[in-house]
């Protein structure tokens, strides 16, 4: 362990990245700035080609900030999983999505765990970073490890450090957000603090594994829960006159007890309307039931369709179906200024538009194809002849790029889920809130 913190402290320790997405790149290009050696590692041939020649495919990183520790000698992109071999640690950032009957899909991880026991040894740190459920790292990840005779917090360290990077987020970063770290043995969250210490500023260490994966399942669960929570309130306001949106910020101006969220067409990306589903299976085989985790997923669940309730009630009101009018949806990632699709709720309530025969034009500045929507027509750009010809735009990702503005002088019915034209609305009939 000695050397291994010495090669640390030195940055002369080569540091591999498992699956470098979202999680792993930034992860990546953090490591090689700070002036390790970093060998990234992904099974998809195509991002590993861009990345060598230098190209980013994640919003955050800037492909000069790549361009830049190529140049340095200080990263290189592989398919090849034999470049394990090299690393002293080594970060798994592999996904975690659901099977089809929402249980954890965790075949990511063992793959890339075999890898690493493949080439595993004396002095390395393996680090899980993919969320998970408790017990992940230590019932699946360490027997596998263990296999050929190493001994974990003897011959190598093992830990989970949950990631909890924010997409879009410019504020709150890999560095300033401080990072959790849990090993199976003291040894490995030493091991583990000293690897992260060095690329972000304040690492808060806990008592094991399984505290650890806990940690970021609680964080979600807190964000699907409350998000369940406003949505339900935001119908409970409708039905009651009473503008939600008003009432959150009310709420917020007091200084303690409460804190904001804000409802909207419902969850998405890789994490909130997966990670807690982790939680809540593992539960299950204890015999327990998550109740706040399926009550809030159920009601997220439901808002594409509230949505779309929403757009046939406005439809209606202009004595319109649905069937046969042209909507207009703005923004498809799945929140503002990214270009993340995955679990999208755009993409459920396209879908609901759709099977009722409306003709649906989507826009995203930073989205360029919806995969399994090739029919559907893209909008290139949002021009007053496309608002003006839509029967009803839907404001479905508030984008800081749009200009709420032209959009509300432009189209004829708007149904703003994110309320988005607050500033500019105010007062106009044909503006439908959530
Ligand atoms: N996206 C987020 O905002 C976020 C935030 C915090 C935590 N997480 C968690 O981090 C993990 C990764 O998420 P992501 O968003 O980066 O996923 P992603 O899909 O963007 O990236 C994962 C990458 O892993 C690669 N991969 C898959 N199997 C592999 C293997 N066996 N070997 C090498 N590469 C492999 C894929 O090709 C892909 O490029 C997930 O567990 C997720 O829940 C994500």
């Amino acid at each position: 362990m000695e050397q291994f913190l010495k090669k640390i402290e030195d940055r002369a320790a080569c540091v591999a990245v498992i699956g470098l997405g979202y999680v792993g790149l930034p992860l990546a290009v953090e490591f090689a700035k700070a002036g390790f050696r970093v060998i990234g590692i992904d099974v998809d041939a195509v991002r590993v080609g861009r990345l060598k020649r230098g190209e980013s495919y994640i919003k955050d990183i800037p492909s000069v900030d790549l361009q830049k520790i190529i140049a340095d000698g200080r990263f290189v992109a592989t398919t090849a999983l034999s470049f394990l071999a090299e690393a002293d640690a080594c970060c798994i950032c592999v996904p975690t999505p659901l099977g089809k009957t929402k249980d954890p899909d965790v075949s990511f991880i063992l793959q890339a765990a075999r890898a690493v026991k493949s080439s595993l040894r004396r002095g390395q740190l393996i680090v899980l970073e993919s969320t998970t459920y408790p017990g992940t790292t230590r019932e699946l990840v360490l027997p596998m490890l263990e296999e050929d005779g190493l001994k974990v917090g003897v011959d190598f360290g093992l830990a989970f450090s949950p990631e909890r990077i924010d997409p879009g987020n410019s504020t709150y970063g890999l560095k300033n957000t401080p990072r959790v770290v849990g090993g199976i043995t003291p040894a490995c969250t030493q091991m583990a603090v000293a690897l992260y210490s060095q690329i972000v500023a304040r690492v808060m260490p806990v008592s094991s594994v399984e505290a650890a994966e806990m940690t970021k399942l609680l964080e979600n669960t807190f964000r699907i829960v409350n998000i369940g929570l406003v949505n339900e309130i935001a119908i409970m306001c409708d039905r009651l006159g009473i503008n939600v949106w008003e009432v959150v910020e009310a709420a917020s101006t007091k200084p303690y007890g409460f804190i904001p969220f804000y409802p909207g067409p419902g969850l998405g990306g890789h994490c909130i309307p997966v990670d807690p589903h982790y939680l809540s299976w593992k539960l299950r085989t204890l015999n327990y039931r998550a109740r706040f985790i399926e009550l809030a997923g159920e009601i997220n669940a439901e808002m594409p369709e509230y949505v779309v309730g929403k757009i046939a009630d406005a439809l209606n009101r202009a004595k319109k179906s649905v069937n046969g009018s042209s909507v207009l949806i703005l923004g498809v990632a799945y929140k503002r200024d990214i270009d993340d699709v995955r679990e999208s709720p755009a993409l459920d309530i396209i879908k609901l538009l759709c099977n009722k025969g409306a003709e649906v034009t989507w826009h995203d500045p930073y989205v360029r194809e919806l995969k399994g929507m090739e029919s559907l027509t893209r909008a290139a750009a949002v021009t007053s002849e496309l608002l003006s010809q839509a029967d009803c735009v839907v404001i479905t990702t508030d984008h800081s790029t749009y200009d709420w503005e032209a959009i509300v002088k432009d189209a004829n019915l708007i149904v703003d889920s994110r309320n988005a034209t607050r500033q500019v609305g105010l007062g106009r009939h044909k503006i439908v809130p959530l």
